[in-house]
């Protein structure tokens, strides 16, 4: 059996920060790598803020909180993820990138070092194919905002092996997630259902049928939708949305996942959401 305590994330933004701060709240030491420190400040402030709304809600006590901040480390250094039992990237959705970083990985961590990936749509078996030992790596899929997503999808690649699946499945358990294993396929379950809806609200503002409130506020009201599917686009991030769409298109070679000329113009304008504070909506940078 697998023994995973020491727990690394790669990539400290919107899902990097919510991965290490549940990790944290069940206990486990977590250091997160990221490129350069503001990003490292922004993912700390981001878990304080999180832990503190848990605390006025009631949920978490202040002594928890403090102990979960108190586990999580940060650093710059990548090479200090060698003494992980598993490391998991929250790094940008480019197939070219994360296989690069997994060789990285093969570099300095154990034989025996478990790799996951948190991709919201890339094949985990290209992924795996990249590594030196494929049948550690697994994709191990959390949603956002972390901290109240029940779900982790779990996407065992061709390679993965049982024993790596098997620990990954009771180590979401043990973090207080439910796990659902998919094959692996272009973005598993829930984005190949999910972002499609998103790219077709995209399109039905850049037809000009409503306004992207009045879109949400239909979808809320007639599908008890807990929120519209633009400020849905604006909370990932139009960006991973936009990646999602060209992952799906590209992988099934089909041109029902083509994305929305919309989508595209606004992530070249750089409105991504949520995270430049201006995406279907406005927002206050955080
Ligand atoms: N940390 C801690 N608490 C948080 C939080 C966070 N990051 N975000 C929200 N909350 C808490 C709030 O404090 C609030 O608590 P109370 O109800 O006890 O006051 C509660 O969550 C609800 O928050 P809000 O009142 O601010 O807003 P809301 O009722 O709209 O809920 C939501 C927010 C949980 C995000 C809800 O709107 C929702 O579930 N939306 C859908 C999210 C979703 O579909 N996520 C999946 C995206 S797809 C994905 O992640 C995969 C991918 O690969 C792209
Ligand atoms: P993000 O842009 O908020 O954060 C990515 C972080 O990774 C940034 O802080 C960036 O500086 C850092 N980074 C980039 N390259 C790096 C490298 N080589 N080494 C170390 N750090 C690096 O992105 P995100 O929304 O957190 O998405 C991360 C991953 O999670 C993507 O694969 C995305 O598809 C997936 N995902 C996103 C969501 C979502 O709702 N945003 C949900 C589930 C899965």
């Amino acid at each position: 059996m697998l023994k995973i305590e020491k727990i690394g994330v790669i990539g400290g933004g919107t899902m990097g920060s919510g991965i290490a701060q549940v990790f944290a709240m069940a206990g486990y030491p977590v250091l997160v790598q990221d490129l350069a420190e503001p990003a490292l400040d922004r993912a700390r402030k981001t878990v304080e803020t999180s832990l503190s709304r848990l605390v006025k809600k009631g949920t978490l006590t202040e002594a928890k909180a403090a102990q979960a901040m108190a586990l999580i480390a940060t650093t710059t250094v990548f090479d200090l993820m060698d003494d992980r039992d598993l490391v998991i990237e929250a790094i940008v959705e480019k197939v070219e990138i994360k296989t690069e970083l997994l060789k990285r990985l093969d570099g300095i961590c154990r034989h025996d070092a478990v790799f996951a990936s948190n991709t919201s749509s890339i094949s985990l078996t290209e992924l795996a194919a990249a590594s030196a030992h494929p049948g550690r790596v697994i994709g191990m899929h959390f949603f956002n905002p972390v901290p109240m997503m029940q779900l982790v999808e779990i996407i065992r690649a061709l390679q993965t092996t049982d024993a790596v699946s098997d620990a990954v499945t009771d180590l979401t358990l043990a973090i207080g997630k439910t796990p659902r294993v998919s094959k692996d396929s272009y973005g598993f379950i829930v984005n190949r259902l999910l972002a499609p809806q998103i790219n077709e609200a995209i399109n039905c503002v850049y037809e000009g049928l409503a306004t992207a409130e009045d879109i949400d506020s239909m979808m809320k009201l007639g599908a008890n939708h807990p929120m519209g599917p633009l400020a849905l686009g604006d909370l990932i991030g139009l960006d991973v949305v936009l990646n999602i769409m060209e992952t799906l298109y590209q992988g099934f070679d089909d041109p029902k996942y083509r994305a929305s000329p919309l989508l595209k113009q606004m992530v070249a304008a750089g409105y991504l959401g949520r995270k430049t504070g201006k995406g279907f909506a406005e927002y206050h940078q955080r």
